[in-house]
């Protein structure tokens, strides 16, 4: 870890003061570092080599950008510009969060001083090939999700549907993910993230001011609802009641969810999912593969469930249509380059219903 860096001090960090960083909940403050630090890679590389516009664009960050993080080892293709992130990722309860980490990780890490620091820096507890896995599936879903809105990136020539209908768009276990503010997706879009009340409480509270700072991109309207994904009554309640129509059709993402749930508690899910959306509706999942025991980190012990092959938990719920599995080598042929080692850790499939 590089403490000697310290372009921020504590006095300027946000009082966030949030349940966020207990239990499962907090893991969306570890994705959320990944996207800060692959956001400051970004606007690094467009302030050596973008065009004006480009630089116009970024210039709100440049208070906030961090000369000396160390970031390189996001490959410039991977680069995402998600400001939000830098924002969530600073606070008070991201500090508290490092620190509760960093103790049980390294109890003898001297802790003392640790207030002083940006926690930008300290966010390098967490290994670099993580940071860059969340890079890599960042850019892959939202290279993903913006197709589904324009046909000349789609690449699913066997669609029978129209590509621009997906006006629904379903964020499960959404985290501090902010596609609805910064992709390029229709402004008559209604984008939906549901996640549990401790996230969404903090998301919406750092949005506010956050939104001020960093303008969004996107005019779509964003719809989010506290719920407990395992209990499927309750958040498809939540859903119905918040505006989803099940008679259009819609686009769901799941990212970085399906590891906490039980084998059981997945097929209920995307057994309702797929009850609950139209025909030619599509899905998209991320989860984590198979890890042989003695290369399980600590936060394994935390997944309930793991995958070499998520496309049959979608088969089996009845998205038997465009079945699309994708793993890491391919995102990092799209993305990498050829000093990127990412091991395979992690799978993506995308697929529709036939309903
Ligand atoms: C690793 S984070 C991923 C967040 C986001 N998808 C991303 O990639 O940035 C896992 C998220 O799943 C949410 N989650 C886990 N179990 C859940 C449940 N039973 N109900 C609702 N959300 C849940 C957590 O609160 C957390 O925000």
């Amino acid at each position: 870890m590089n403490n000697s860096d310290n372009n921020q001090n504590s006095s300027t960090i946000v009082n966030s003061n949030s349940d966020i960083i207990n239990g499962v909940a907090r893991t969306s403050l570890f994705v959320s570092a990944g996207r800060a630090y692959t956001t400051n890679s970004y606007v690094r590389n467009i302030l050596a080599n973008g065009s004006d516009e480009e630089k116009a664009r970024i210039v709100e960050f440049l208070p906030y950008f961090q000369e000396r993080l160390s970031d390189s080892f996001i490959p410039p293709k991977a680069g995402i510009y998600d400001p939000y992130s830098f924002y969530f990722s600073t606070t008070s309860d991201a500090l508290e969060l490092i620190k509760k980490t960093i103790a049980k990780v390294d109890p003898d890490y001297p802790l003392a001083d640790i207030n002083k620091y940006n926690p930008m820096y300290l966010w390098s507890f967490i290994s670099e090939s993580a940071h860059l896995r969340v890079a890599f599936r960042t850019k892959y879903i939202d290279h993903f999700i913006e197709s589904q809105y324009n046909n000349s990136n789609n690449n699913d020539s066997n669609d029978n549907y129209n590509n621009n209908q997906f006006k629904q768009l379903i964020i499960l276990g959404a985290g501090l993910d902010t596609r609805a503010l910064r992709l390029n997706i229709p402004d008559d879009t209604v984008v939906y993230e549901l996640d549990l009340l401790e996230v969404i409480e903090y998301k919406k509270r750092l949005l506010v001011e956050a939104t001020k700072v960093f303008t969004p991109k996107t005019k779509c309207k964003l719809v989010q609802i506290p719920t407990d994904l395992r209990y499927p009554e309750l958040w498809t309640k939540s859903l119905l009641d918040a505006g989803f129509q099940s008679d259009r059709q819609s686009l769901w993402v799941l990212e970085g969810l399906l590891m906490y749930l039980t084998e059981s508690d997945i097929k209920i899910l995307l057994d309702t999912i797929n009850q609950l959306c139209s025909p030619a509706s599509k899905i998209l999942i991320h989860t984590v593969n198979e890890v042989p025991l003695e290369k399980r980190t600590l936060i394994f012990k935390e997944f309930n469930s793991l995958t070499d092959h998520p496309e049959n938990y979608l088969i089996e719920s009845g998205f038997t249509k465009d079945i699309k599995p994708i793993s890491y080598i391919e995102i990092n042929q799209m993305f990498g380059d050829d000093t990127t080692k990412l091991s395979k850790s992690s799978m993506f499939t995308s697929a529709s219903n036939v309903r």
